[in-house]
């Protein structure tokens, strides 16, 4: 079972709260995580990219680093784990993303992969003007289809003579080809993701819901499953989680309080904003991550107890048949990662061979 970090590439993290930490990312910060993650013996390190923020009071988001020249600069610094940049699939051509991801290949030594993002949140597109219409929501799969065959052709022949609806490659060359196979993840929650994901991705990452509800993501998890047999492709899931911990549950659990208390419902409402003109299905990320009760982080999948709890609940979510791997956010990425690292992890059954590697080293 894998961990990972979605490392904090915008301010204040994934809480949208006026009383959770309130910081502004870095590529020290950013770099100290990883490191972190590294000696922690975890599988990899993903950033996500996002163009605009929420504002209100917290400026939720409006603050944030470009993720493939982020994890450039995080492959130079580190040499086990595995780095994966966000390519929004509107804001360069293919053949370049190409590129610059056989680039990071080179810099990590076949450390790298990209997470495919389709779009949901419009004006961040429309503020450079590259926003297609909203036509764009409804054919985004059939856009990002082109897109990753346009870069798995250039990736696996150096290549690409590719005619479609949205692409045309005439005689497109890529050299030098990554040194190994780059991974695609992707992070669909609707239907049509999910099965593009079981065509094209290596992994997809699942959201969970609620509050210590540790198996919730199974759904997801199944319906990957089974697209995955339909197209004879091995896909796993990877789910994500906020873990808040602390000495005790209750000191863990009085801190989750105080973020819900402190929520920024001016940023929540630009979040539903943009939500709300996307097209996608019930299941699809724009409808799932503004639900009210949750709303304060994106009604992701929060494990909030004493360490000894946080360790049982993350072995339970290990637990469901079909999960690859989690990936972690923190309230506090420093604290959390030596909590994690030094207090939860120790106490994983799904992370025992890991911890026996490090001790032994
Ligand atoms: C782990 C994870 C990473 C994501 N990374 C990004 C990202 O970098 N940028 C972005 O705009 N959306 C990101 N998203 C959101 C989805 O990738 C995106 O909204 C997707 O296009 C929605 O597909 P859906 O409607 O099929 O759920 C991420 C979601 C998850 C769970």
């Amino acid at each position: 079972m894998d961990i990972g970090v979605f490392i904090p590439i915008g301010n204040n993290g994934w809480l949208i709260s006026k009383t959770s930490p309130q910081y502004k990312p870095s590529y020290d910060l950013n770099l100290e995580v990883v490191q972190k993650a590294e000696s922690y013996g975890f599988e990899f390190a993903l950033s996500m990219i996002k163009l605009r923020g929420f504002g209100g009071e917290s400026e939720f988001w409006d603050y944030n680093l470009e993720s493939f020249t982020l994890m450039a600069g995080l492959a130079a610094a580190t040499s086990k784990i595995k780095l994966y940049a966000s390519a929004a699939v509107l804001t360069m051509p293919p053949a370049f993303a190409a590129r610059m991801a056989t680039t990071v290949d080179s810099i990590s030594h076949g450390r790298f992969g990209v997470n495919l993002v389709s779009g949901w949140a419009k004006d961040e597109y429309a503020q450079m003007d590259i926003w297609p219409g909203d036509i764009h929501f409804s054919r985004r799969y059939r856009y990002s289809e082109e897109y990753v065959r346009v870069m798995q052709e250039l990736w696996t022949s150096g290549q690409s003579d590719f005619k479609g609806e949205f692409f045309t490659m005439n005689d497109c060359r890529l050299l030098p080809m990554p040194s190994t196979h780059i991974p695609i993840v992707t992070a669909g929650q609707s239907h049509t993701g999910i099965e593009f994901a079981a065509k094209f991705a290596d992994y997809n990452f699942v959201l969970g819901s609620g509050v210590n509800t540790p198996t919730a993501h199974a759904d997801g998890v199944y319906e990957l499953v089974e697209a995955a047999k339909a197209t004879g492709r091995d896909v796993g899931s990877y789910v994500l989680f906020m873990v808040i911990a602390d000495e005790t549950d209750e000191i863990a659990q009085a801190k989750w309080k105080d973020y819900n208390d402190g929520i920024d419902m001016d940023a929540i409402a630009w979040m539903g904003f943009q939500a709300s003109s996307d097209t996608g299905d019930e299941k699809s990320t724009a409808k799932s991550i503004v639900a009210p009760e949750g709303a304060v982080n994106m009604n992701m999948g929060t494990i909030v107890g004493s360490y000894e709890t946080c360790a049982r609940l993350l072995d339970e979510a290990a637990g469901v048949e079909g999960t690859k791997g989690i990936m972690l956010v923190f309230d506090d990425f420093i604290i959390g990662m030596d909590d994690f690292g030094t207090r939860i992890q120790p106490l994983m059954k799904s992370r025992e061979g890991v911890v026996t590697d490090l001790a032994a080293v």
